[in-house]
């Protein structure tokens, strides 16, 4: 259909209609929309426009980089049957012109207006032009659309405005238009920017869960409260990061804060929230939620979103009953805890964020739906996480030049299998200790120290490499290396062998499931030791009943047959091939070991 040239709109009413035009006998003038560098427009016939002409205001005209007496090629737009009806625009209002007085507006004023586009079709990046009956020309610059698929939220790049369309006016400070009573939106701006990323708060390796806990439990309350009554969305009230001791968690609810418009999160600490006189702990948390009880009896469902932050929820929420001080205290607290929640003093404007490295310990009740029910495990990081925790801990001594070159991190990262995020911080203060040692002169403290010199090395990350080790997890390299315990397949009568043993062990185990029992070696009553012993042979026969008689004394009177070889072993590595254990020896051994 080609090109047509670029021309002004004919008045005011046109320019400020967001719909493109071509003249009456224009061969396009059949279709409803047009598309362009890829953006859609509403296309419509005008007596004005010349042949050969297609009319654009001066927003359309900057966002399809043409000056009027250019060339625009235009195609017609048929809509693809599944294009969507837009839930919410998020998008930035500013003046037409970039010098514009600061103003206010109303929000619903620009509601009203901008829902008179019901109909066109919205580009992500689009901007639009508009006016307003109380005066000034503007421009939507729309940064999101975002469509509602079964109670979720998605990003979509193009939709159809609706007359349901709900907007959100941003302002990230740069337009001097404020928009006044944004009416339900009080949550709408949770967070500072929409390019958040945890790694810019120094915490490294949990942009994935970061990005879980935001769409699980924030995106509901991106929403204004009318859209997701009218969804029927429940927002999801509590949240439970769990996972290994040193992984972030507690630094997660230090930070939250940072990224999160409006009011700061309250962080309390499991065990400080117990205290032993009787009724304090109960009231420590009415205290807690006082403020979000306030707020939502004031304001309904217009209130801002208060985030609790229960850090070590563990030392409050044990399984109710377990916790035998007699007191009650915990039972209380966790009832107190879960009617807040879901109960019937909920509140709906809260989000509780509970933190534990023991899940296991937690009260049942607490994780059902509509309590705790998002579970997002914040566990070891793996070999990228690692590595931005490394430049997260090392950021600091390479801005002052105290990293050496040839500090391979990249390298670190990869052999810090299982690592957690606080051994590697831990790892990186070792190696600098290594560092500062070297230039330490311990013949004369006072001498002074030369800063230049100190360089953290890759061959300081090494020592302490072989210091630190991670406590949870084992390396999947030494795990391998032990799983035939040493022994390499020799051949055919080998294999066959193991084959074997192999079903026979699982078939013995398929039964046991089948029976419910579990395999296990029994420990051992005198006479069986005897037995025992007189089978391994490892005694003279007579000594047998003195060795036994030692073994119960020094130990215990019933002992595990695993205890037994394991005692032999030790007391045989000095005896010669092909003797016998001498008594001495034995007792010696025992004393040793137990
Ligand atoms: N993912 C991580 N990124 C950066 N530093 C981390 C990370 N995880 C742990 N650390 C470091 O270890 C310290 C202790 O971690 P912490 O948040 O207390 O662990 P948790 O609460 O999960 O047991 C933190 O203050 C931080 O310095
Ligand atoms: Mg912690």
């Amino acid at each position: 259909m080609g090109s047509r040239v670029v021309d002004n709109c004919p008045d005011k009413a046109t320019a400020t209609s967001n719909f493109v035009y071509v003249s009456e006998a224009d061969e396009l003038g059949g279709y409803k929309y047009v598309e362009s560098t890829g953006f859609v427009f509403g296309l419509r016939a005008h007596a004005l426009v010349p042949d050969g002409s297609v009319a654009l205001n001066g927003v359309q005209r900057r966002i399809l980089r043409v000056a009027a007496k250019d060339g625009l090629e235009l195609r017609p737009y048929r809509p693809p049957k599944d294009l969507p009806f837009v839930a919410m625009v998020y998008a930035k209002v500013t003046g037409v012109l970039d010098k514009v007085r600061p103003a206010e507006v109303q929000s619903e004023e620009l509601i009203n207006r901008l829902l008179k586009f019901k109909g066109q079709i919205l580009t992500k990046n689009q901007h639009v032009a508009f006016d307003l009956d109380s005066g000034g020309n503007y421009k939507l610059m729309i940064e999101q659309l975002l469509i509602d698929v079964e109670g979720k939220s998605l990003d979509t790049p193009r939709g159809f405005l609706a007359e349901n369309t709900a907007f959100i006016f941003t302002n990230d400070g740069s337009s001097p238009i404020t928009i006044a009573g944004q009416k339900g939106y009080a949550s709408s701006q949770i967070f500072k920017t929409k390019t958040i990323s945890f790694e810019s708060l120094g915490i490294g390796g949990l942009d994935k869960q970061f990005e879980a806990i935001f769409r699980r439990a924030f995106a509901s309350r991106v929403f204004p409260a009318s859209i997701t009554q009218r969804l029927g969305i429940k927002h999801v009230k509590g949240i439970l990061l769990y996972g290994p001791p040193g992984t972030g968690k507690t630094l997660i609810a230090r930070q939250i804060g940072k990224m999160l418009n409006g009011k700061e999160p309250k962080i309390v600490n499991g065990p400080e929230v117990l205290n032993k006189f009787v009724g304090q702990s109960e009231e420590n948390i009415r205290n807690l939620f006082a403020d979000a009880d306030a707020e939502f009896k004031a304001k309904g469902d217009a209130s801002a979103l208060h985030i609790i932050i229960f850090d070590e929820i563990d030392a409050i929420c044990k399984q109710r009953g377990s916790v035998r001080d007699g007191s009650g205290v915990h039972d209380t607290v966790v009832n107190q805890l879960l009617t807040k929640i879901d109960g019937v003093d909920s509140l709906n404007n809260i989000l509780l964020i509970g933190m534990t490295n023991r899940k296991d310990m937690l009260d049942e009740a607490l994780l059902r739906p509509g309590r705790l029910e998002v579970l997002i495990e914040i566990g070891l990081p793996d070999e990228k996480g690692r590595l931005q925790i490394f430049k997260i801990h090392t950021s600091k001594m390479s801005e002052n030049a105290f990293l050496a070159q040839g500090v391979d991190l990249e390298r670190l990262a990869e052999i810090t299998k299982n690592f957690s995020g606080a051994e590697i911080e831990g790892l990186v203060k070792d190696a600098a200790a290594y560092a500062l040692n070297r230039n330490i002169n311990f013949d004369d403290l006072h001498a002074p120290l030369e800063e230049e010199n100190i360089k953290v090395t890759m061959h300081d990350f090494e020592k302490a490499f072989e210091e630190v080790k991670p406590a949870f997890g084992a390396s999947t390299e030494a795990l391998e290396s032990y799983r035939t315990h040493g022994i390499i397949p020799c051949g055919e009568a080998f294999d066959h062998l193991r084959e074997t043993l192999t079903t026979l062990v699982q078939q013995s185990m398929g039964l046991a499931e089948v029976f419910n029992v579990s395999l296990h070696v029994p420990s051992l009553r005198v006479d069986e030791m005897v037995k025992v012993l007189r089978h391994l042979d490892c005694f003279s026969v007579m000594d047998i009943p003195q060795a036994v008689d030692l073994l119960t004394s020094i130990s215990s009177k019933v002992v595990p047959m695993k205890k037994l070889l394991l005692w032999l072993e030790m007391a045989r590595q000095d005896v010669p091939e092909g003797q016998k254990i001498p008594l001495a020896r034995w007792e010696q051994a025992l004393r040793d070991l137990s």
